[in-house]
């Protein structure tokens, strides 16, 4: 039993007695029923939601950041932090990410953010088969005004895998017998599977580069940028497909039994005509 006098003990008896009150049959005027207090609801005026966000009102960690990953990863997080520094509440209507490869994690919208209270917006960018420098935005309306975070992510190509001298000899041992062994068993960990569902640059960054951009490679692998022939889209598109029996340069061509799709081969051919342009002019 509660003790006298506490507010809650003495509000129940109250409601108690409204209740015997109400439910008395010969009461002679209808006693109205008890009140229910409910916080009251903020309404925010919409009538700024298309106009830039003032200055003083929402102060962040930055509204440009920068992630710097390697193309192994699939995602790169971002983090914003915010301070509401206006007098009033700041509700956030809407935030939408500039394409559909980017989600936006914050609590369910509307969102009322108090004076003084601060605040968080995470975002996942989905980097998978991509490479160089993207750029997303997350535009954030709310009934103060519009207002826009800008997301950079800088992917650079993973690390290339290495093997010791003794693992590269036997590896060129095998390639010497037959050329499409670097797509087959424990090889493709390293020459097959980082290129999977890669196209363009990043394509090549994993599957051709490992041999032609290595500085450990053997004398026999050629250096691309310094072609003695001349070059064209069909010249990348055909050594890719079929590279050259009795080397060591092997087939990609599914139809020869490499790992690329023709999509991924047309797409890595229209990427080495534009970023090596033919040194040596075609025959007239
Ligand atoms: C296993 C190592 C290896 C991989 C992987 C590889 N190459 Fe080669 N590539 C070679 C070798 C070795 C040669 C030299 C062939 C010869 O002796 O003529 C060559 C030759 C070439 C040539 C002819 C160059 C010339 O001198 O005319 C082109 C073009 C080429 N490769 C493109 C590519 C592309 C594009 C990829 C990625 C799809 C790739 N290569 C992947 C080893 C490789
Ligand atoms: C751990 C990753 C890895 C694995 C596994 C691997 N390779 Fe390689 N391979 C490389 C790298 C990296 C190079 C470039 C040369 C270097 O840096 O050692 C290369 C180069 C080559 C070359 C070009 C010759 C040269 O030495 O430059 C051939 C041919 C080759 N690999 C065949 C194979 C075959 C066949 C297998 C399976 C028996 C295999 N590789 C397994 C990473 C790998």
């Amino acid at each position: 039993m509660k003790p006298i006098g506490c507010p809650q003990g003495l509000l129940a008896g109250m409601i108690g007695l409204a209740g015997v009150m109400w439910a008395a049959p010969l009461s002679a005027a209808p006693a109205a029923p008890p009140a229910i207090a409910t916080p009251p609801v903020y309404v925010p005026d919409l009538s700024h939601q298309n106009e830039p966000l003032p200055n003083g009102v929402l102060v962040w960690d930055s509204m440009q950041k920068t992630v710097e990953t390697n193309d192994a990863a699939n995602e790169a997080e971002f983090v914003f932090n915010f301070t509401n520094v206006s007098g009033g509440n700041v509700v956030f209507l809407d935030v939408h990410p500039s394409c559909g490869c980017t989600t936006a994690h914050l609590p369910p919208l509307p969102w009322t953010v108090a004076p003084g209270a601060a605040g968080q917006i995470a975002a996942t960018v989905n980097i998978a088969g991509k490479i160089g420098t993207l750029i997303k935005a997350i535009n954030i309306t709310t009934d103060k005004g519009r207002t826009q975070l800008t997301l950079v992510i800088k992917i650079v190509p993973a690390p290339l895998p290495t093997m010791s001298e003794a693992e590269r000899q036997k590896a060129v041992e095998l390639a010497r017998i037959d050329r499409q062994a670097v797509f087959k068993n424990n090889c493709a960990t390293c020459h097959v599977q980082r290129g999977q569902g890669k196209y363009g640059e990043a394509l090549y960054q994993a599957d051709c580069a490992i041999c032609h951009e290595s500085e450990r490679r053997a004398s026999f692998v050629p250096d691309l940028h310094d072609l003695k022939v001349p070059t064209n889209l069909d010249f990348w598109r055909t050594w890719i497909a079929h590279g050259k029996p009795g080397t060591f340069m092997p087939a990609f061509a599914q139809s020869d039994g490499g790992p690329l799709t023709d999509m991924q081969i047309a797409s890595l051919a229209a990427y080495l005509n534009a970023a090596i342009p033919s040194k040596v002019p075609p025959p007239q």
